[in-house]
């Protein structure tokens, strides 16, 4: 999910951790999808993901993933949403989320000082109130204190890491449909998991199938490579520098570069507006409207099929009864330094027999920035390497991992 930004630098090192550091390099994490264990059919993924759209009037699919961990001593499981738009790690807590977690069954928890670092420069935090955060994301916000105890996590061999400095949500508005207790923002930020265990670079591949659970790597372990492997710099923008900016410099249709403007995918530091992120929170792609609008263009001058109306404002179109969806040309988003290639299934899906749809929607209400969601990211291994300011993908292998 992207959060909105605060329109403040965070050129501090809020949170300094070195005992975590490195003690996870090297380990493998489980991800799940949300609906996970369902046992639910294509259709009903479909109608689950339909109804946190018109809900939210921002659209989800089975397309989110969850991590699960364990915070305190004795330990409580939390399985947050893996969320590379955002971060800061935060757990639903007691009393107020009654199956979250409870710090006062810890023993190992601290109640930060407000005059703490990691209160004073806390993401979105609530001027004036002691540790207190208030980060409004892409479908809804959440509201709650910082605070610091012991995470387990690793699949492999879990490992104890005291003093993980996350928050305590005790109000949120995020949809309750998915089932996660948190969220684990993997961002650039000092507070994200990333930067919190030390780790350089990881990476991951999502699947299509509910019921498995899919690698994340952490540190050496996160490995990419092969002929197939292109790579893209992560841009770095201090106005913004949590989130993982790429260079997107043109979308092509087959063989035609549509005309879109390059400055709707540069990044504007004077009003944050523009840029494109890489996003594991988001499940389906995001372009601003602009950019939105002459790839609908261009679609609709291709199929040549009436358009629907569609009430979460999607580009539908409908299939004359008993005929098949018309073959699409590839789609390639161009990077600098790569293309990502997607078929037709990874961006027009059929919603029923008679109506098929884009699975490309246009940015929520306040937010000015395009998206790469995850949806189109399934069966492509991501590494994200921060180190070297590297973005690397390859279709994944997952027989291999
Ligand atoms: C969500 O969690 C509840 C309680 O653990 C469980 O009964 C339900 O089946 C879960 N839903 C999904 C979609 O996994
Ligand atoms: C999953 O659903 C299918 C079809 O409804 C059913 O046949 C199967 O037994 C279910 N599996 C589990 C593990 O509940
Ligand atoms: C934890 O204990 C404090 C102080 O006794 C109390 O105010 C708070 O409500 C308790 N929290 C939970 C989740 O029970
Ligand atoms: C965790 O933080 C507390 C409070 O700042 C400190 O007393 C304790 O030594 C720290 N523990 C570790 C293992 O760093
Ligand atoms: C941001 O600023 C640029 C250049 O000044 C302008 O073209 C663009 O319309 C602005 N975007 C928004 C969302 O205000
Ligand atoms: C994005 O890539 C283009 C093409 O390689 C390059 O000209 C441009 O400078 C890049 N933009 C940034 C911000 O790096
Ligand atoms: C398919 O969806 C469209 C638009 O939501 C609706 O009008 C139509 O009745 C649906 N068709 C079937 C066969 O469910």
């Amino acid at each position: 999910m992207d959060q909105i930004a605060p329109f403040i630098i965070f050129l501090l090192a809020a949170v300094s951790k070195t005992l975590a550091s490195s003690i996870l390099d090297g380990a493998r994490l489980g991800m799940r999808q949300v609906d996970f264990g369902g046992n639910f059919t294509k259709d009903e993924l479909f109608a689950r993901s339909a109804c946190r759209s018109s809900r939210l009037s921002l659209d989800f699919r089975s397309s989110e993933y969850m991590i699960d961990l364990s915070i305190g001593t004795p330990p409580q499981l939390i399985s947050g949403l893996a969320d590379t738009g955002s971060d800061l790690i935060w757990a639903q807590c007691k009393p107020e989320q009654p199956t979250g977690y409870d710090p006062n069954k810890s023993e190992t928890v601290y109640n930060l000082p407000c005059n703490s670092n990691e209160c004073l420069h806390a993401p979105n935090r609530v001027p004036d109130g002691c540790c207190l955060y208030d980060i409004i994301y892409g479908t809804g916000s959440a509201q709650g204190y910082i605070i610091s105890d012991t995470f387990r996590l690793g699949d492999d061999n879990p490992v104890s890491i005291p003093n993980m400095t996350f928050g305590c949500t005790f109000s949120s508005s995020l949809p309750n449909l998915a089932n996660f207790t948190g969220i684990i923002g993997l961002s650039r930020s000092e507070y994200s998991l990333i930067r919190q265990l030390g780790i350089d670079k990881f990476s991951y591949c999502l699947d299509t199938d509910v019921n498995t659970v899919k690698p994340m790597f952490l540190g050496s372990a996160a490995i990419l490579d092969g002929p197939l492997v292109q790579s893209t710099p992560l841009l770095v923008f201090p106005e913004q520098s949590f989130f993982y900016h790429v260079n997107v410099t043109g979308i092509s249709l087959g063989s035609e570069l549509l005309p879109i403007p390059q400055y709707l995918f540069q990044f504007n530091p004077s009003n944050h507006s523009g840029g494109v992120i890489i996003d594991s929170g988001t499940p389906i792609t995001r372009l601003v409207p602009q950019a939105f609008d002459i790839v609908s263009q261009a679609l609709v001058k291709l199929v040549n099929l009436p358009i629907v109306d569609d009430p979460s404002k999607k580009l539908c179109f409908s299939l004359p009864s008993g005929s098949k969806m018309p073959s699409m040309p590839d789609m390639i988003f161009h990077f600098d330094g790569g293309d990502f290639k997607w078929t037709m299934d990874k961006y027009m899906s059929s919603k029923n027999g008679s109506v098929f749809c884009l699975l490309i929607l246009k940015p929520p209400g306040e937010f000015t920035i395009s998206v790469i969601g995850t949806i189109q990211m399934q069966n492509i291994h991501v590494l994200y390497d921060l180190k070297n300011n590297l973005l690397s993908f390859s279709p994944a292998e997952f027989d291999k991992l």
